[in-house]
């Protein structure tokens, strides 16, 4: 499902069950000491779609441990993500030099918890879910915004390194299939706020992916004359 949602140039491999997780590195199986079952499997099957997707970049297996905030670190060269959730595991990798930030999160498709809708959205995108619903109630919209938010929040952070808050990102979801996240970090930031994304509901579940492109390399001589032509 989630290759749906992707680019081309970005690999990803995803999981309904935990019938083949991944044998763990020494450090990874260290990580996961004491932890319960559920958790060991979702993370150990998890790190069978980051391998599978890793290989499909040619990059060997190696550990993928948690570095600041949580955010996994990828081998040098390659961004990428994971995400569980009940009956869904995934990963997506691509080269750093092509791909400059990649987010993807899954969730059971259906209604929030009661009271966590409003605690993670503003009275605008209430407003905008209640309009998406009256269009077409089969899709359940908060959990794709909600979903939506987190995918955006996993390729802002690991470049960013500043934790945010439900309230600091405003999404627009499509019926299309797309949707707009911009943030607004707490701390002045240099890395672009805006994330364009996918989304897609079935399986009973609701997959996001963000992907923003590495921008395009211009010679330095070519912006100049460009630049001070059009001035
Ligand atoms: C980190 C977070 C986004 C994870 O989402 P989740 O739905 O709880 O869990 P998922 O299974 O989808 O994703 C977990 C994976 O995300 C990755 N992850 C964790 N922290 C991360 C971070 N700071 N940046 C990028 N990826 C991160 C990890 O790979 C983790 O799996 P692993 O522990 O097995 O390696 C969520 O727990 C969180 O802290 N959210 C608060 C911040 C936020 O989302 N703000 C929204 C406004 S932008």
């Amino acid at each position: 499902m989630i290759e749906e949602l992707l680019p081309s140039g970005v690999t990803s491999s995803e999981a309904f069950d935990d019938a083949a997780p991944a044998p763990l590195f020494p450090a990874e199986a260290a990580l996961m000491e004491g932890r319960r079952e559920r958790r060991r499997l979702q993370f150990a099957t998890a790190r069978a779609c980051a391998r599978r997707a890793l290989a499909g970049l040619g990059v060997r297996p190696v550990a993928l441990l948690p570095g600041p905030g949580g955010a996994p670190q990828w081998p040098s060269g390659v961004v990428g993500s994971i995400t569980h959730c009940e009956g869904y595991r995934g990963a997506v990798a691509a080269p750093a030099g092509v791909v400059a930030a990649l987010g993807i999160d899954a969730e059971p498709a259906g209604p929030l918890p009661p009271g966590v809708l409003g605690l993670i959205t503003s009275p605008g995108e209430r407003a905008h879910l209640a309009a998406l619903a009256a269009a077409d109630a089969s899709v359940p919209w908060e959990r794709v915004l909600f979903s939506a938010k987190e995918a955006a929040y996993k390729a802002w952070y690991p470049a960013a390194g500043i934790w945010l808050g439900f309230r600091d990102a405003s999404l627009v979801l499509s019926p299309a299939g797309t949707f707009t996240a911009v943030l607004r970090p707490p701390v002045p930031s240099p890395v672009d706020p805006v994330y364009e994304g996918r989304w897609l509901a079935g399986r009973g579940l609701v997959l996001t992916a963000v992907a923003r492109g590495v921008p395009a390399l211009v010679p330095a001589a070519r912006a100049v004359s460009f630049g001070s032509g059009r001035a």
